[in-house]
């Protein structure tokens, strides 16, 4: 049983902290590049809406409903077959597949707040060559950063979630808003801005593949944490009068608005200099560092701000995917702290360092399989069918194996009958039926 509980605001902190992380400000505006634009955006969007809202109120119900790490939720929520149940709170090893690239890509951020102190590259060519010589021949220097991105990440949660990551978030959140803020501000005056808009909400369906749906579905989920245990273990530590679906809603809105603002600058930059979206991973390290240059001394503060408050988030969120994992140890073998964070250490580490290698032109053939380097298969396995998968098993489980009336009991104080139905239809149905569908098309067409 968990007794620690958040202050007032503190679990809307953490969750915005975990949701608000390297895939709002990295990932969004580069699979937004690679998948289209505005179609994906679309569904993205929708997604969020009409899945990720009802499934972030139902895995912060079941954290505050059983107080227990996720196996420990599954197994005594459950109306029936709990010893079956039990086993759907092993969602939580796919935050292992997503540590292991996530650390590696914290460790770029943290190379680029060093840079960032250097002469920036003056033109987006310069800026992806710069970019892609580190991840593709620089071992030792990628191997040296993510090993203290490493460190560090684990190091804060060794000292527990809210002495270290509670107030590291007060801080650094509103900093990175301020400065998404001010970028946007002065994106609005460049000329690439009407086209980072249309490129951003101008849907245009006939760039949509199969593959893109899927994505965007999926990048919904990790966005907002979800399918893994990490709304979840942080619901478990829920204030008993917290107001759950108002603090749904906000996350979501201030994680969605973040991507959104992140993107909109991003691609002006881009579209300024008259470059192609499809930079891949690359993006953001590519368009933000050249478009600073031109402001010499003040390009060079903007970006070290950037980047580490950009790295900041990141930890923020990796401490979110490592606490459940270490939840589930400590309860349940009655390890400690340190023990379990040396287990789960050792194990994403070397999954790290293969994620790394894989990237490595010089390397990369004994990490590659299926013709997919490691770093990209634990990003597709993770986001695209590991995380949506977790959250099919979360809806179903509250939809048809947890007593409504208990749901009934704790929600209703906050929402209306007809919402409470609403959301009840949404995670019974549209919920397991989306994401399934999602899946088969992109499997068979
Ligand atoms: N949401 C974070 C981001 O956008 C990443 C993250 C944290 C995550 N916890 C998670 C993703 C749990 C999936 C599952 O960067």
């Amino acid at each position: 049983m968990n007794t620690i509980r958040f202050g007032r605001l503190g679990f809307i902190l953490a969750a915005a902290g975990s949701a608000v992380g390297l895939g709002n400000v990295w990932k969004f505006p580069y699979m937004t590049g690679e998948n289209g634009g505005g179609a994906f955006v679309l569904i993205y969007l929708l997604t969020i809406t009409f899945i990720g809202l009802s499934l972030f109120l139902a895995e912060t119900v079941m954290g505050r409903l059983s107080r227990g790490d996720t196996v420990t939720a599954f197994e005594t929520l459950a109306k029936t077959h709990q010893n079956y149940w039990k086993y759907a709170g092993f969602i939580i090893i796919t935050g292992v597949l997503i540590l292991a690239f996530y650390t590696v890509v914290i460790g770029w951020i943290l190379k680029y707040v060093v840079l960032s102190f250097q002469t920036l590259p003056s033109t987006v060519e310069v800026a992806g060559g710069l970019f892609g010589g580190m991840v593709t021949t620089d071992t030792y220097g990628q191997l040296g950063y993510f090993t203290l991105a490493f460190v560090l990440c684990f190091w804060i949660v060794s000292r527990g979630v809210k002495a270290g990551i509670e107030k590291v978030n007060l801080f650094m959140m509103p900093l990175l808003i301020l400065i998404l803020l001010t970028l946007l501000l002065y994106a609005m005056s460049l000329s690439g801005f009407g086209e980072a808009f249309s490129f951003l909400f101008k849907p245009d369906f006939s760039k949509l593949h199969s593959s893109s749906v899927l994505a965007a579905v999926g990048h919904a989920f990790f966005t907002l944490s979800l399918g893994m245990g990490s709304i979840m273990t942080y619901g478990a530590s829920l204030p008993e009068k917290e107001n759950l679906f108002r603090s749904s809603i906000m996350v979501a809105f201030i994680d969605t608005a973040i991507a959104l603002v992140a993107g909109m600058v991003i691609f002006t930059f881009l579209f300024h200099f008259g470059a192609q979206p499809t930079q891949g991973p690359g993006l953001v390290f590519v368009s933000l560092p050249a478009l600073l240059s031109s402001f010499g001394l003040l390009g060079n503060i903007i970006a070290i701000a950037f980047f580490t408050a950009l790295a900041f988030a990141g930890i923020t969120s990796a401490v979110s995917i490592i606490e459940p994992v270490v939840m589930y140890i400590t309860n349940r073998f009655n390890l400690s702290r340190m023990k379990a964070l040396l287990i789960l250490g050792v194990m994403t580490y070397g999954m790290g360092v293969l994620a790394l290698m894989s990237n490595i032109e010089t390397l990369k053939a004994s990490v590659t399989f299926f013709g997919k380097g490691f770093f990209d298969i634990l990003d597709f396995m993770s986001s695209s069918i590991m995380l949506p998968l977790g959250g099919m098993l979360v809806a179903l489980f509250v939809g048809f194996f947890m007593e409504k009336q208990t749901l009934q009991t704790l929600l209703l104080p906050y929402m209306s009958k007809r919402l409470f139905a609403i959301w009840y239809l949404s995670i019974r149905y549209v919920t397991p039926v989306g994401v399934l569908c999602v899946m088969l098309n992109k499997l068979f067409f």
